[in-house]
C-alpha cells in the first residue's frame, strides 16, 4: 500500500538521484492531489477543495449539536454506498468505520435509521481507547474511512490525564494522524468546542490535522455552514451550505434562494449579496424602527455586528437627518446568516431608512457598499460577483457608489417619496 510519505520518497528519488541537492521548485514532482475521491456531498467536497484525499486527516469542529455527528454519519454513508477506491485500499467492499466514543452503537443505529441510512457498510465500534481502535482495525477488513467521533472522548494509557485533557486530546489525534499517514486511510475526527471558545478543543490540533472543516450556525434555526479554516490540500475560502431539517442536512445549492423569502416589497427591507468564501449570496436585511420615550433607545441587531449598525445609525442620524434617537431600532438578517461585512452597510442603512420613513426601496435592487463615517458610499472588493448573482437571481439592479455617492442620495434615489 503506497502512502504519501512513500510517494514523496519515490519521486524525491526520481529527480537527479541524490535527494540532498537543492532542486528547483518547478522540477520537483508534484504530489498528485488531484487524486480526490468525492464525498458523494457536493458542499463538503467544494470545502474540502474537491473530495478526500488519502491519508487525508480532518477535523470536523463545531459546538455541540450543531450536526456534526450528522454530517459524518451521511457521509459514511455515501462513501460507503460507492465503489470506493483511494490509494491501492479498499476496493469495493470495504467499509467505514465509525468510532463511537460518544453515543452508544444504538443510539449511533437510531440516528442512521432517522436518516433513512441502511449503513450495511458502515461498522460501528465502541470503544475510547485509541491504542485498542488502532489495533483491532486490522481484524475488520479493508477500512475506507474512519470517523472519530469525537476526540474528547479518546484516550491513550500512556497518559495519565482524563478524557478531553489537552494532552490526551493531541495525543490521540496524533496517534491517528500518524496512522492516516502509514496506511493512507482517510480520517474524519469530532471535535467539540464551546462557546466560549476552545477548551482542551480543535485549537491545539490545527497544526496536527490537514484540514479543519468549521461548523457554523444556530442550532435553533435551519442554516448549517460549512467552512475550511485550514487546508493543506485546498483553499480556505470555500464554505459549503445545509439546511438541518428532519432527516438531516440537506445541501442548499442555491443559498441566495435560500435566505431571501418575500423581500424587498415592503418598508424595512433591504437585499445585498455578501461573499462567503468566493460564493456570492443574497441575503435580506430587516429593520423596525419604534418611537420610544427611552432616553437611550435600543438598538438591537441579530445576524449583524452591533459596532457596524451603531456607526450606521449615527451616519443616519447626523448625515442624513433622521431624527433617530427618539427611535428604538432593530435590525435582523433572514435566514440565520451572520453578516459581518461592510458591504451589508448599504442595505443596513437602506432597510432602517425605509423602516423609518415607512416606504420600501424602490425600485427593486441590491445594495452593496460599505458607508463611511462621511456618510459616503465605498467600493466593496467582489462587487461584480455579486452584481452578477444579483443579476441571476432577478433583481432589477444594484445601489452601488456608482449609483450614489453617498447614503444621503442613495436614500433619496431609492426610497419612495410618494
Ligand atoms: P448532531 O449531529 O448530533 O450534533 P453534534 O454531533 O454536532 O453534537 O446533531 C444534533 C441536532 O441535530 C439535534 O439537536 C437534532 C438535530 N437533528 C435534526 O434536526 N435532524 C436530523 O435528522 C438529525 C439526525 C438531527
Ligand atoms: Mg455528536
Amino acid at each position: 500500500m503506497e502512502t504519501i510519505e512513500q510517494s514523496k520518497f519515490k519521486s524525491k528519488s526520481k529527480i537527479g538521484g541524490n535527494s540532498t541537492n537543492p532542486i528547483r521548485i518547478s522540477e520537483v514532482k508534484k504530489e498528485d492531489y488531484q487524486k480526490r475521491v468525492s464525498t458523494g456531498i457536493g458542499e463538503l467536497d467544494r470545502v474540502l477543495g474537491g473530495g478526500i484525499v488519502n491519508g487525508m486527516v480532518t477535523l470536523v469542529a463545531g459546538e455541540p449539536g450543531i450536526g456534526k455527528s450528522t454530517l459524518l454519519l451521511q457521509l459514511a454513508d455515501k462513501v460507503g454506498n460507492r465503489d470506493w477506491a483511494l490509494g491501492t485500499r479498499g476496493g469495493k467492499k470495504s467499509s467505514v468505520l465509525y468510532i463511537a466514543g460518544e453515543e452508544s452503537a444504538s443510539q449511533i443505529a437510531n440516528r442512521a435509521a432517522r436518516l433513512g441510512i441502511k449503513g450495511g457498510n458502515i461498522v460501528v465500534l465502541e470503544e475510547t481507547d485509541v491504542d485498542a481502535v488502532l489495533g483491532q482495525i486490522g481484524q475488520i477488513g479493508p477500512i475506507g474511512l474512519i470517523i472519530v467521533d469525537s476526540i474528547q472522548t479518546m484516550t491513550t494509557g500512556d497518559l495519565t490525564g482524563s478524557a478531553g485533557a489537552v494532552g490526551q486530546v493531541r495525543e490521540c489525534t496524533q496517534r491517528l494522524a500518524g496512522f492516516a499517514k502509514k496506511t493512507g486511510i482517510p480520517v474524519f475526527i469530532v471535535g467539540h468546542v464551546t462557546k466560549e471558545g476552545a477548551i482542551a478543543g480543535p485549537r491545539v490540533l490545527e497544526h496536527i490535522v490537514d484540514t479543519v472543516i468549521w461548523f457554523e450556525g444556530e442550532r435553533s434555526g435551519q442554516l448549517r455552514m460549512i467552512k475550511a479554516v485550514k487546508n493543506r490540500f485546498g483553499a480556505t475560502d470555500e464554505v459549503g451550505v445545509f439546511a438541518m431539517e428532519g432527516k438531516g442536512l440537506i445541501e442548499v445549492i442555491n443559498p441566495s434562494k435560500f435566505f431571501l423569502g418575500e423581500s424587498g416589497k415592503v418598508p424595512g427591507s433591504a437585499v445585498t449579496a455578501v461573499l462567503e468564501g468566493t460564493r456570492p449570496m443574497l441575503v435580506e436585511i430587516q429593520a423596525l424602527v419604534v418611537q420610544t420615550k427611552l432616553a437611550f433607545p435600543k438598538r438591537s441587531g441579530v445576524g449583524v455586528d452591533p459596532r457596524r449598525l451603531e456607526i450606521i445609525i449615527a451616519v443616519l442620524t447626523r448625515k442624513v437627518g433622521l431624527p433617530l434617537w427618539d427611535y428604538d431600532i432593530f435590525v435582523n438578517v433572514t435566514g440565520g446568516i451572520r453578516v459581518t461585512e461592510p458591504a451589508a452597510d448599504l442595505a443596513i442603512a437602506l432597510a432602517v431608512a425605509s423602516a423609518f420613513h415607512n416606504k420600501p426601496l424602490l425600485p427593486h435592487s441590491v445594495a452593496i457598499g460599505e458607508v463611511g463615517l462621511l456618510g459616503e458610499i465605498r467600493e466593496v472588493p467582489g462587487r461584480e460577483k455579486r452584481g452578477k448573482e444579483a443579476k441571476r437571481i432577478g433583481f432589477a439592479g444594484t445601489i452601488t457608489n456608482k449609483e450614489a455617492r453617498t447614503v444621503a442620495e442613495a436614500i433619496k434615489r431609492y426610497i419612495s417619496s410618494k
